[in-house]
């Protein structure tokens, strides 16, 4: 495919005699066509070449080699130049792309088969999987599919938090009050439902917080029986996890938890101190963090068992000696922002600030009601995501059984829709803003939404229909496509690599989101003006063509953030 990009700032360079990939990171694409496809801003050139932005707009313009073919004409504003690129050429570039790909379309090598670690989802054992676990799960696994798509060698893991004092106070209310609760048929709920007890009967009651101990203890000292039952409790969990995650199409290559990582502990405590940075501190020992202006990060509590930090730490290095990774990426909550800093500070001092440069801490707001409440806390209830899947594919067929009441595989298109909607909410907006859970924006099929994208979607599936066949790209022919809401849908065609390759650079699955609004708007504005069924065959197969090329970049953008498409609706 042609990258217009490169061009122009080629033939800018032959004129300023400057580096053509430069030149290539000033330009910009106008907010609106009218100011050309794309724009160079010249006061970026101002300082070297010690002249005012708008004389080298017009020298270059003066002297800058058109030929028609890709650089139609150049404007010069201001200290801008606005660029307009032969339609015929991209067009031809666009689609041909899309023809020869199929499916790949959008795909690239940049990964280069490297190794990228994302960890996610990691929620805590034998506590509920509530939707404060939701935005981990979905923002990761589209950070999978989209490293994945740009031809990384992606590497996911779930970090299960399966260890620590939870494990105690569970097994303690196991051997309590075990026979009290339905393990035949709800073997996570009972878990769930001694574990939320044993807390809160613990407040009043020391003694059961001494047990969990001596529980805990014996964890920690492997004594078989209890092993035995915290296995068990790790595998009743992962199963009931593993119907969340295959609705939300979520896929993992490791299930590496804390527990993992018990036994590598040792080594890298005894590594700290041999570096010298462990210090003891009321009788805990701890790495001094105060030259960095964060409190210490405690490596051995008081009581003498490891921590959270311990097993952060533990866990990095392992996986620097697992993968050699090119980049490791956590899709943490923000509330742990300090735990990462601290760590990766500590990791940094020890010497792996190679691969701590190459690690991020991506993080994101909470889950918060409309007036702005965090959801799932207040009445000290957890709400389970698996719950609040299900509640949307059952308000999605409410609204089937009203709107298309004899639509064939109801059960499965409710699924995509109500399960799509759920993450599409989740990734619609920046991922460090809160996101507002509300049932009537997420099912609003004319919103910016998961079912409104799929919509259309369904739009282009049945126009393809209609017509009874798929045009051949061959055939096009590109006079067809002169209007200006086609011409719109092409650039944005074009421009899908790209913004997959920035959505990655930032981490940013919100990036491809918004695109396919975008996308999905144009389509809906070019069909509302122009028919593409019509009596003349050669501007039909023209408008079909384009018709099945947003179809399929909707069906793979949506495919990467975990979305599917039903072919009706
Ligand atoms: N299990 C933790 C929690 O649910 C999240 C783990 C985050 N990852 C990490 N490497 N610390 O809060």
């Amino acid at each position: 495919m042609i990258d217009f990009k490169e061009e122009i700032a080629k033939k800018i360079a032959e004129v300023v005699q400057l580096d053509k990939n430069e030149l290539m990171q000033y330009i910009e694409i106008p907010p609106n066509a009218e100011l050309g496809d794309y724009a160079f801003p010249c006061f970026k050139l101002a300082k070297t070449l010690r002249k005012a932005p708008p004389m080298i707009a017009t020298e270059i313009k003066e002297n800058i080699a058109i030929d028609g073919k890709i650089i139609e004409k150049i404007d010069v504003v201001g200290g801008y130049l606005n660029i307009y690129i032969n339609k015929e050429t991209l067009i031809k570039t666009t689609l041909g792309e899309v023809a020869s790909k199929k499916e790949e379309y959008g795909s690239s090598n940049l990964g280069d088969g490297k190794n990228v670690v994302i960890e996610y989802s990691s929620p805590n054992i034998a506590k509920p999987f509530h939707i404060g676990h939701l935005r981990t799960t979905v923002i990761g696994g589209a950070l999978y599919k989209i490293y994945k798509f740009l031809g990384y060698n992606v590497i996911g893991i779930n970090y299960l938090g399966d260890w620590g004092m939870q494990f105690g106070k569970v097994l303690a209310g196991l051997n309590l009050w075990g026979n009290e609760y339905d393990f035949e048929n709800n073997k996570i709920q009972s878990l769930l439902n001694i574990y939320v007890r044993f807390c809160k009967e613990e407040k009043n009651n020391s003694e059961l917080t001494e047990l969990a101990r001596e529980c805990f203890k014996k964890l920690e000292e492997k004594d078989e029986e209890a092993l035995k039952k915290w296995e068990w409790i790790r595998n009743v969990s992962i199963e009931n996890y593993n119907k969340t995650y295959s609705l939300l199409n979520i896929h993992f290559d490791e299930y590496r938890g804390e527990a993992y990582y018990n036994d590598k502990m040792e080594a890298v405590v005894k590594e700290l101190n041999a570096k010298g940075l462990l210090k003891d501190s009321q009788g805990a020992k701890i790495v001094d963090l105060e030259e960095y202006n964060m409190p210490p990060c405690i490596i051995i509590t008081s009581a003498g068992t490891t921590i959270y930090a311990t097993r952060d730490i533990t866990a990095f290095i392992d996986r620097v000696k697992s993968f050699d990774f090119e980049k490791m990426i956590y899709v943490v909550g923000g509330e742990q922002k300090l735990h990462f800093e601290q760590f990766f500070k500590v990791l940094e001092l020890m010497g792996y600030g190679d691969y701590v440069k190459k690690s991020i801490h991506v993080s994101f707001g909470l889950v918060v009601d409309k007036t702005g409440e965090k959801i799932g806390t207040r009445k000290g209830n957890s709400v389970f995501l698996e719950d609040i899947l299900n509640e949307s594919i059952e308000k999605v067929k409410v609204i089937i059984n009203e709107k298309n009441p004899n639509l064939e595989n109801k059960e499965e298109i409710a699924r995509k829709v109500g399960v799509g909607a759920i993450i599409f909410n989740d990734l619609s907006n920046s991922r460090i803003k809160d996101e507002i859970f509300d049932w009537d924006t997420i099912l609003n099929f004319q919103g910016e939404t998961g079912p409104y994208m799929q919509y259309i979607y369904v739009r282009t599936k049945g126009l393809l229909e209609k017509a009874g066949y798929i045009p051949d790209f061959e055939n096009i022919d590109c006079k067809y496509l002169n209007e200006k809401q086609a011409i719109e849908i092409v650039k944005l065609i074009y421009q899908f690599e790209a913004t997959i390759k920035n959505a990655a650079e930032k981490n940013e699955p919100s990036i491809i989101a918004r695109y396919l609004i975008d996308l999905a708007q144009a389509f809906s504005n070019f069909y509302n003006e122009y028919k593409v069924i019509t009596e003349n065959k050669e501007l039909q197969d023209a408008r079909l063509f384009i018709t099945l090329a947003v179809g399929q970049v909707l069906k793979t953008g949506a495919e990467l953030l975990g979305i599917e498409m039903p072919d009706k609706m």
